[in-house]
């Protein structure tokens, strides 16, 4: 360590084994910051980082000189140039989703969570901050309560923060006037009162001069509230999970040898013992807990945010994404929730359309079933809505391929959040919490009967298989699928042919041609295929299909090797000269909008089974060629397969 080191302390004089006692000693409070540069947020972060004297004397130096290049402050430190990232950072232009800075006084350590710009609150969810015991909401004093700020209340109270500090900040710019103060508190009072919130205190401050901070500011004699470093100090810490029920996610199956069998992971509430009776979900099956392992030897116990194996008094059937949960008091296994979702994608959010769900070490897939609301932050009103947008809020029905463990999100945080990932592009698409599991699905059972798909093979002489025919409108799906089942049906095969057309005047009367109504149509006739095939069918769809998402559910339904995705490849120019139905020029002509290829998207297939090129071969030869890969698929080899 430095002669100078970072708590004020001179390396001389320094008693490294008292200090270092002390400060492991001391609790942590972790802190969400919730506000845009242009409030203040970096100087004030930066202002607590200097006050705390939790800045290396180096890096104090060169934020001197940063402050004289590149500063804004006339020569005083700019301590947003702390935060807004360090030059090195700057200059290779990182970006970082959330940064956690430390710091800590005598009387406690501090996180921080802070994110740069508008990801401030969503990948914060994902991250981890929802563990915050304390959120700052940064108001600048000129400005008052805004849009925003209500959005950061509305998103901290249902990330289940309870306190909330408002640093009405830049006072020194409003001359410090307690009636400025007095109406921000008023405005805030009034638009937070729908929100579960314990409780808030604001405090005036300036984080450009420091006033209070960590000192009371001589400018504010008519403030007798606590100063920000000073109420931080004090404000108690959430550990309610201590005192909850078991629950510990498995990471991964730790088996060294064959020997030794254990399951490793956090426990991210309540406590484990040895002996323990427990149970494994969403299996149900119940074990003792035999030995608690770690990298330091046996334990008898362990507490949540500990990290150890888990051996069992006997072999059970865990693996990753399972939770070992208190046999008195599992959790809910459901696959049908309530759920809020925070939009954070440019891509609109579909209902109906396959997402990938991330809950702790789980990865299944999921889609909104219903959209119930988007609630406008301003108002804190509900709104319908069909569609998600960037920045929404919603209330959503959510259906998942397979029951998962979870709690809902107030009971335990990191049991009862997940976010949803874009199936082909893995991005993020969503934060959400849980809200109570939806009853419907969780006494409905699958019956098993005893005559299957491979009974109705061995009657029909050949098992069932969706074709599915992917592309533009005029593309000659239909003529080659007509052409297919003839051919089929010449053969003895037993078949169906489903056609965008006609199901569009039956099953999808109700659905016109927005995205949504498309994922919807395609998600029906999906399932429908589905059912057909298992009935021992060769079922023949001819949809436009335009959307990968769409296709692939359809693909996931089948089970596999009895999906065969064909694309029907016309070049749009060439569809629209043949324009069969006229479509074509209608839409050109701006009297049919949203039509694909036009005002509407196409996406091609990535890796069809195959692909026919209308302007090389005829229908004839198209259907021929996919008829080989149909006979392949659905022929019996050996019996009941
Ligand atoms: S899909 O996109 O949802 O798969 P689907 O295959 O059912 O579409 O229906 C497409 C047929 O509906 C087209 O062949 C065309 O005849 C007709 N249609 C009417 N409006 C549109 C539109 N806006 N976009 C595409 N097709 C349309």
């Amino acid at each position: 360590m430095s002669a100078s080191s970072p708590y004020g302390y001179s390396a001389e004089t320094f008693e490294i084994d008292r200090y270092l006692e002390e400060q492991s000693s001391l609790d942590q409070l972790r802190l969400i910051t919730c506000g845009s540069v242009d409030d203040g947020k970096s100087t004030l972060i930066g202002r607590l980082l200097y006050e705390a004297k939790s800045l290396f004397e180096d890096q104090l130096e060169s934020l001197r000189k940063e402050s004289e290049r590149f500063g804004t402050q006339d020569g005083e430190i700019d301590f947003a140039l702390l935060v807004d990232g360090l030059s090195a950072e700057r200059e290779q232009g990182i970006t970082i989703d959330v940064a956690y800075r430390f710091f800590q006084t005598d009387k406690r350590k501090f996180i921080i969570a802070d994110t740069p710009g508008h990801e401030q609150y969503t990948r914060n969810m994902a991250t981890g901050a929802s563990t915050a015991d304390v959120a700052i909401l940064l108001i600048d004093a000129r400005q008052g309560v805004l849009t925003q700020t209500r959005r950061h209340a509305y998103i901290v109270s249902l990330l289940g923060i309870k306190r909330v500090v408002l640093a009405i900040n830049k006072m020194d710019l409003v001359s410090y006037a307690r009636e400025v103060y007095e109406q921000i508190v008023r405005e805030f009072t009034e638009s937070s009162a729908h929100l579960s919130l314990d409780e808030f205190t604001a405090i005036p401050v300036s984080a450009l001069k420091g006033d209070n901070i960590i000192e009371r500011s001589p400018h504010t004699p008519w403030y007798h509230g606590p100063t920000l470093l000073g109420l931080l100090e004090t404000l108690p810490v959430r550990d309610a999970l201590r005192d909850a029920p078991l629950r510990f996610p498995v990471q991964w199956v730790n088996r060294p040898h064959l020997d030794f069998r254990g399951v490793s992971g956090t426990v991210v509430a309540g406590e484990v013992k040895v002996g323990q009776r427990c149970r494994v979900l969403p299996s149900g099956q119940e074990v003792n807990i035999a030995r608690i392992v770690t990298m330091d030897g046996d334990l008898e116990g362990a507490t949540t945010g500990e990290a150890p194996t888990l051996v069992f008094d006997r072999e059970v059937d865990a693996s990753r994404g399972d939770v070992v949960v208190s046999a008195e008091s599992p959790c809910e296994v459901a696959d049908q929730l309530a759920a809020h979702l925070v939009w954070m994608s440019e891509e609109e959010g579909l209902v109906g359309r396959s997402y990938l769900l991330k809950i702790g070490a789980i990865t299944c897939s999921a889609s909104v079933t219903s959209l119930k609301h988007t609630v406008d932050v301003n108002s804190y009103e509900e709104r319908p809505a069909t569609t998600l947008s960037l920045n929404d809020i919603a209330s959503v029905n959510l259906s998942l391929d397979r029951p998962v463990p979870f709690e809902p999100y107030h009971a335990c945080a990191p049991m009862g959040s997940f976010i949803l990932i874009d199936r082909h592009s893995f991005a993020t698409l969503a934060a959400g919490m849980i809200k109570h599991p939806l009853r419907r699905a969780t006494n409905i059972h699958h019956h098993h009967h005893t005559i299957g798909a491979p009974q109705r093979a061995l009657q029909k002489g050949h098992k069932g298989c969706v074709v599915w025919l992917t592309g533009l409108s005029g593309s000659g799906k239909s003529t080659i699928a007509d052409h297919l089942e003839r051919l089929l049906y010449a053969q003895g095969i037993h078949t169906y042919l489903l056609d965008g057309d006609n199901v569009r005047h039956g099953l999808n009367r109700d659905l016109g041609f927005t995205d949504a109504d498309r994922v919807e149509n395609i998600r029906r006739v999906a399932e429908v295929a589905r059912l057909m095939a298992d009935a021992g069918l060769v079922v023949i769809t001819a949809f436009i299909s335009p959307f990968r998402a769409e296709r692939e559910l359809a693909r996931s339904l089948t089970p596999e090797g009895f999906f065969v995705e064909v694309y029907v490849n016309t070049p749009l120019q060439v569809a629209e000269e043949r324009d069969p139905k006229g479509l074509y020029k209608k839409a050109r002509e701006g009297d049919l909008p949203n039509f694909t290829g036009i005002g509407s998207p196409y996406e091609p297939p990535e890796r069809p089974e195959l692909e026919v090129n209308t302007t090389e071969r005829s229908p004839e030869e198209s259907a021929r060629a996919v008829l080989e890969l149909v006979q392949r698929c659905v022929q019996i080899k050996e019996g009941l397969d």
